[in-house]
């Protein structure tokens, strides 16, 4: 990966911290992506430590806020000419229903639609580098989603829990747009590519605000934390998709355990992607 560029969002933590630090440690640039400066930095210093280089570059973005991610695609546009892998990854649940700046359901906000409109304002950037890639971090999460366009900010049944439903539509809300940016993509050097990575320890689900059932598995949540994977378990699937030659010019795929595995029926259905991303451009001001 020497000489090349790379940005992976949420890589203050779990899967992201991982990911980064492993393009690092293979040689590439990377540009971090966070929305908490001093955890940003704290990582980026660490990376630097545990790959004794100076290899990454910090941006601060809050990437529930449009405007937000305008400003850090502009700032990477602005920085830098080519951009050889974005990896998609900063994601959260939302146990009660709540909105972004832009009035946006946030589970829709972070998970779907940043990613959207941060991989279009790289565009140019993308089809300008050899063999560019972009992978999404997904979630078998999707599997259960579905989209209502008549409510697609879950503004009548948001549901209890610790807001999967939610999350499991904007996963899907977002494999469909990327099923669609990898066809829009087919025959320039760009491939997309989304992956599960596994039950994997991270904070990515807490408990804290938790109602309903899940609120019972409170006492056993750390045992089962101590069973699932690593976070370097768990980062191993974007490092491939990111690194690997095995994947060079792949797209269109979603990935489990570093192997092409299907996805949910409703995610390859044509109409539902095509509809999907233009709702999405028109939430994100497109
Ligand atoms: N863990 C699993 O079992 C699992 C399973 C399937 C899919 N995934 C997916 O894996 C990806 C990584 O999650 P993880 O498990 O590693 O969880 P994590 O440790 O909670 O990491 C999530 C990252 O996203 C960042 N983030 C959240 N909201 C953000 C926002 N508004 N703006 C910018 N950054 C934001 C977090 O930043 P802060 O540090 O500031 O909070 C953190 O760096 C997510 O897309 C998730 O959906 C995880």
């Amino acid at each position: 990966m020497g000489g090349k560029t790379c940005i992976v969002t949420g890589a203050t933590s779990g899967i992201g911290k991982v990911t980064a630090l492993e393009l690092a440690r293979r040689g590439a640039t990377v540009v971090l992506i966070c929305r908490n400066g001093q955890k940003g930095e704290a990582v980026a210093r660490e990376i630097e430590g545990q790959t004794r280089s100076n290899a990454t570059d910090l941006f601060v973005a809050d990437l529930s806020s449009l405007q937000q991610v305008h400003a850090a695609a502009a700032q990477f546009n602005r920085k830098y000419e080519r951009l050889h892998v974005l990896v998609n990854n900063a994601g959260a649940t939302f146990p009660e229903r709540a909105e972004s700046v832009d009035g946006i359901e946030m589970s829709l906000a972070v998970n779907h639609l940043a990613p959207f409109l941060l991989t279009s304002l790289l565009l140019d950037r993308l089809n300008a580098t050899d063999g560019a890639r972009v992978v999404n971090v997904n979630s078998d999460a999707h599997e259960h989603g579905t989209i209502d366009f008549d409510d697609l900010q879950m503004r009548r049944n948001y549901g209890r829990g610790v807001g999967m439903r939610a999350y499991g539509n904007a996963k899907l809300a977002n494999l469909l747009t990327l099923y669609e940016l990898a066809r829009r993509l087919h025959g320039t050097r760009v491939t997309a590519n989304a992956l599960h990575p596994g039950y994997v320890a991270t904070g990515i689900v807490t408990l804290k605000g938790a109602t309903g059932a899940w609120r019972l598995l409170k006492p056993f949540w750390g045992i089962a934390m101590r069973l699932i994977l690593t976070p370097e378990q768990g980062a191993r699937t974007s490092i491939h998709l990111a690194c690997s030659q095995r994947v060079a010019g792949v797209s269109g795929r979603y990935f489990e355990k570093c192997a092409p595995v299907a996805s949910s029926p409703a995610s390859y259905d044509r109409k539902l992607q095509m509809r999907m991303w233009e709702v999405s451009e028109q939430l994100t001001g497109g």
